[in-house]
């Protein structure tokens, strides 16, 4: 039977799922099955009354044998077949209709339908535009019965759950404030150097290397002063180097300066990076003050610690990790964002 969207025209938060399996199908209500329960269990650890949700499905009608392909053209569930496509309008028209402060996206197919996007290990967590009905705030997350067959992904889901509690307090989609800058030219960023050396106020800087295989030469090198600022420089232009001989050692001669000088150093896996600095360049990073890999398995040992995690976890940042959305700004973003999530993990520890 068909299942249709419940819950309070007035709600905050809308939660868009897949399509009804064969509780929902009997009973005509949506989630009222097996994942159904786990999604109130997962509800319940985010202090989010169900009541208060309006809840519904991408498709309204069980696929045969559950298995939403039935509804796509194509193998890769990219071309909906026009019934799917009318119900993703309705879906639409019910956004507009109840403008919810938040549309909470369960599993891949609400991911993609709310806004384009299928990758759901890389996209959840995140705050997204939606695409299907602009000016609408999405945030995706496991589909519960995912969590169902998979049990390690409870705590990220239930951390996903919480970041959109505290964003269903309001409609808007946080401002970028962040300001990166790529690929600077040697001057520029000798300059940057110098100028974080000199600033008192400078207490904290992340640092990140990219580098190139084989020999894990540093092909990029990204500092950041502020959770918001970032710069990078580029050392190698595939294997060329990017600059003459002796601008590098200006580059690196500042860098030892740095790293020398009394700034709390902060790196996402540093035996990776110190490693390199010191087994390529010579340079040793001795006062460095945080890791974020460890300090996040300190905090938090049993979720996954790379830095797209985190970030989604401990920041209000666009997923700039998924190789899906990849910019020049990669490398800054990376430092900025490990700095970001040292400042909120500093405050973890003390909390714990
Ligand atoms: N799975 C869904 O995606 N929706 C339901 O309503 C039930 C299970």
């Amino acid at each position: 039977m068909l299942v249709h969207t419940e819950g309070p025209a007035d709600a905050k938060i809308m939660i868009v799922g897949e399509a009804p399996g064969e509780e929902e199908d009997r009973v005509g209500r949506p989630f009222v099955g097996y994942a159904g329960r786990t999604l109130d269990n997962l509800l319940g650890q985010a202090s989010i009354p169900r009541y208060q949700c309006l809840i519904t499905n991408v498709a309204r009608e069980r696929p045969p044998g559950n298995k939403i392909m039935y509804y796509f053209e194509d193998s890769k569930c990219t071309i909906p077949k026009p019934k799917l496509a009318a119900w993703i309008d309705k879906l639409a028209s019910e956004i507009r209709l109840y403008k919810p402060n938040i549309v909470i996206a369960l599993g891949a197919t609400a991911l993609w339908a709310l806004t384009g996007e299928k990758k759901i290990s890389d996209f959840r967590g995140y705050i997204l535009p939606s695409t299907l009905v602009e000016g609408t705030k999405v945030l995706a997350t496991y589909h519960p019965q995912a969590v169902n067959y998979d049990w390690k992904l409870y705590f990220p889901t239930v951390l996903d759950l919480r970041k959109a509690k505290r964003h269903s307090e309001f409609p808007e989609i946080p401002a970028t404030t962040q300001t990166f800058v790529p690929d600077a030219d040697v001057k520029q960023f000798v300059a940057y150097m110098e100028e974080i050396i000199a600033d008192d106020d400078c207490t904290h800087i992340a640092i990140d290397v990219e580098t190139v295989q084989p020999g894990s030469h540093i092909e990029e090198l990204g500092i950041a002063r502020s959770p918001n600022y970032s710069m990078s420089l580029m050392l190698l232009r595939g294997k060329a180097p990017a600059m003459p001989e002796a601008d590098e050692l200006l580059v690196w001669q500042t860098f030892t300066k740095l790293v020398n000088s009394d700034k709390k150093i902060v790196m996402q896996n540093a035996a990776y990076d110190i490693g390199v600095l010191w087994c390529n360049n010579g340079i040793l990073v001795k006062n460095l003050w945080m890791d974020t890999l460890l300090a996040a398995h300190v905090c938090w040992p049993e979720l996954p610690r790379d830095l797209g995690f985190l970030a989604s976890i401990c920041l209000d940042v666009s997923p700039w990790k998924s190789k899906l959305v990849r910019t020049k700004s990669y490398n800054p973003a990376d430092a900025a964002n490990t700095l970001g999530i040292a400042l909120v993990l500093d405050g973890e520890i003390d909390r714990q």
